[in-house]
């Protein structure tokens, strides 16, 4: 079976960082592109961190675009508290050699929707979905063609991490996220539900460094500094490794179980600004538009994550 063509939109971020590595490593995923949108940091440092990351793991022949450095109508919240100033601080950063392309990540996008078939192209958002939501708007043509989106966005019984209510990804562009689940296009949705069951407990980060290769020590040392925030904020045994989500659910889906729903984000209400309202228990008459996960096999994807960290 050929690989499945993929284009990752994302904020690193160091979860973002690992996910980025995972689809890296899988021959069963074939990057078309990394498309970087402001979130986690501006987009400057989401743009070089992705560079940073293609380098680590022995890829400079990845296409790594820049995109949109602002949401839709808002002002970019940032959330340096969690990732450093960098997004990706924890050790030393290299400075990344390879070229940044020089076409904008919505282009990129559009073009490679209308030049693949029909279909085949899946897009994997990791950060606020900016950019997705700004090449639907300016190439309507492209959403039909689009496989599936597998997204890191939303909560429903975790409710918030950034407001009591909303998730970070979802609350920096509202109005993108709106745009992006009321498109039509298959949707899989792994909110903080999912995120906060895969935890980065001691043995699975030791895993990381005990590989004695470049990136798995990375990995542990960007886990070792996110998840000191994570643990006093929960008062959990490691942090929520969120993004790899969307990659692993590629590779093993089955790894996770969830349901058809409908779901929704506010834009309106202040107060509950960006929150994702699922239909979970199915009391409105709203057609599903998302599938929204809710389970994982925890050392199921730990397992995954360190088979495929340890072949970079
Ligand atoms: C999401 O927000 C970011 O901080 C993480 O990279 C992840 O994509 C979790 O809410
Ligand atoms: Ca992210």
């Amino acid at each position: 079976m050929s690989a499945r063509k993929i284009i990752i939109d994302t904020d690193p971020g160091q979860d973002d960082a690992v996910a980025i590595l995972l689809a890296l490593a899988s021959p069963e995923l074939d990057v078309l592109g990394i498309t970087a949108v402001a979130g986690n940091v501006p987009l400057p440092l989401t743009t070089k961190n992705a560079l940073i990351v293609c380098e680590l793991a022995g890829r400079e022949d990845v296409k790594v675009f820049a995109g949109c450095d602002a949401p839709l109508s808002r002002v970019l919240v940032t959330a340096e508290h969690v990732h450093g100033k960098t997004g990706l601080d924890g050790p030393q950063l290299p400075t990344p050699k390879m070229a940044l392309q020089e076409a904008h990540a919505v282009d990129f996008i559009i073009e490679t929707l209308r030049r693949e078939p029909s279909g085949t192209v899946t897009l994997c958002p990791l950060g606020p979905l900016t950019n997705i939501a700004t090449a639907f708007q300016r190439a309507p043509d492209i959403v039909e063609r689009v496989q599936e989106i597998v997204l890191m966005g939303g909560a429903y019984f975790q409710v918030g991490n950034i407001t009591p209510t909303a998730e970070f990804n979802i609350y920096v562009d509202p109005e993108a996220a709106d745009i992006v689940v009321k498109s039509g296009v298959p949707i899989v949705v792994m909110p903080l539900d999912v995120t906060h069951k895969a935890l980065t407990t001691r043995p699975r980060v030791e895993a990381f460094r005990d590989m004695g290769t470049e990136p798995g020590r990375m990995v542990a040392e960007w886990t070792d500094f996110f998840e000191r925030f994570d643990k006093e904020k929960y008062g959990s045994e490691g942090a929520p490794l969120h993004d790899p989500c969307v990659i692993a659910y590629l590779l093993e889906p089955d790894l996770f179980q969830g349901r058809e729903v409908n779901v929704m984000v506010e834009t309106g209400s202040e107060l509950t600004m960006g929150m994702t309202v699922a239909d979970w228990w199915r009391v409105t008459d709203r057609a599903p538009n998302a599938m929204f996960m809710g389970e994982v096999d925890a050392d199921g994807f730990f397992a995954l994550l360190t088979d495929r960290i340890a072949r970079l």
